[in-house]
């Protein structure tokens, strides 16, 4: 990964910490984005030392605002020439709902709006540096949502933690695919992954605590799951094996191409997701 530059949101915990830390053994200039600047600040060190490559970088953003959001790739396109990486990675599940102060739920805004927009706005910086890639950390639990709500985005009519986060990572396929397909002529690929079921901060320390359903299996994944170097392994394998050159569209889990849900394959809804992601991102697109 010598030469490269690879962004990883969500890099301060759990899969993308230790994504952003192999990327880094590997040679990449690796910039590091979290939402907390002392936070950000001690794992960029601590990425440092331990693989004693200098080009370990930090970018602040809290992810669940689109001007936020904006404000990170107006940095990064300042300050950056390339990116041949980019891993969407930072998400969360939020037991309650919750609305971000732009008036977006919460789950909607962190774990897909802040994909699709980050990519819409750095799109130029990643045609430069074709052959570029993006990788999209989903999760099986987009097979949670049967169909995708495309009526109910911001989950109006009924909240439940769960769905809300099934849906977001149903959104997370249907946009990767659709990406896939739009920059196809450009040489860039996107692909989206399951990690496994991986013990991290994922779940933990949410508002209301999830009651004693989310709070078992919020305890069986720590004790259980895999370790977060188990779990950032497909993430890593898309973004940097040369066996996947080339592939796009595609599901991965395992580091092995797998069939998302039949509601993830539906190329009609991948549109109109992408339609209506683009209609809410206006104002941060303008
Ligand atoms: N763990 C699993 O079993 C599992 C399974 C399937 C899929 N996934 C997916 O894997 C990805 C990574 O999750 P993880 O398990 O590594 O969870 P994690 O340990 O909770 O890490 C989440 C990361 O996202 C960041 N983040 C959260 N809210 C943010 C915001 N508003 N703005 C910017 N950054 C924010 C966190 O920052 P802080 O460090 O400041 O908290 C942290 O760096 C997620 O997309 C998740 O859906 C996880």
């Amino acid at each position: 990964m010598q030469g490269k530059t690879v962004l990883v949101t969500g890099a301060t915990n759990g899969i993308g910490k230790v994504a952003a830390l192999e990327l880094a053994r590997l040679g990449a200039q690796v910039i590091v984005v979290g939402r907390n600047a002392e936070k950000t600040r001690a794992t960029v060190d601590e990425i440092q030392s331990a693989t004693q490559n200098p080009n370990v970088k930090s970018a602040l953003a809290d992810l669940s605002l689109m001007s936020s959001t904006r404000a990170l790739a107006d940095q990064i396109k300042r300050d950056y020439n390339r990116i041949d990486v980019l891993l969407n990675n930072a998400g969360g599940i939020f037991y309650e709902r919750q609305v971000t102060s732009e008036g977006l739920e919460m789950t909607f805004a962190l774990n897909h709006m802040s994909y699709f927009l980050l990519t819409h706005l750095l799109m130029d910086m990643l045609k430069a540096s074709a052959p570029a890639r993006v990788v999209n950390v989903s999760s099986n639990a987009h097979q949670l949502a049967r169909k995708f709500n495309i009526d109910d985005l911001q989950s109006e009519r009924g909240y439940s933690g769960f769905a809300a986060y099934g849906q977001s990572k149903l959104a997370n396929v249907l946009f990767s695919n659709e990406l896939a397909r739009r920059l196809k002529p450009h040489n860039i690929v996107s692909n989206a992954l399951h990690p496994g079921a991986v013990a991290t901060g994922f779940g933990t320390g949410q508002k209301g605590g999830g009651g004693w359903f989310a709070g078992t299996i919020t305890n069986l994944i720590l004790r259980f799951g895999l370790s977060p170097e188990q779990g950032a392994k497909t993430s890593l394998h898309l973004a940097t094996s040369p066996q996947v050159e080339g592939v796009t569209g595609k599901y991965f889990s395992n580091s092995r191409e797998t069939a998302p849900s039949a509601a993830a394959r539906d190329e009609a809804m991948q549109r109109r997701l992408w339609e209506a992601s683009e209609h809410i991102a206006t104002p941060a697109l303008a």
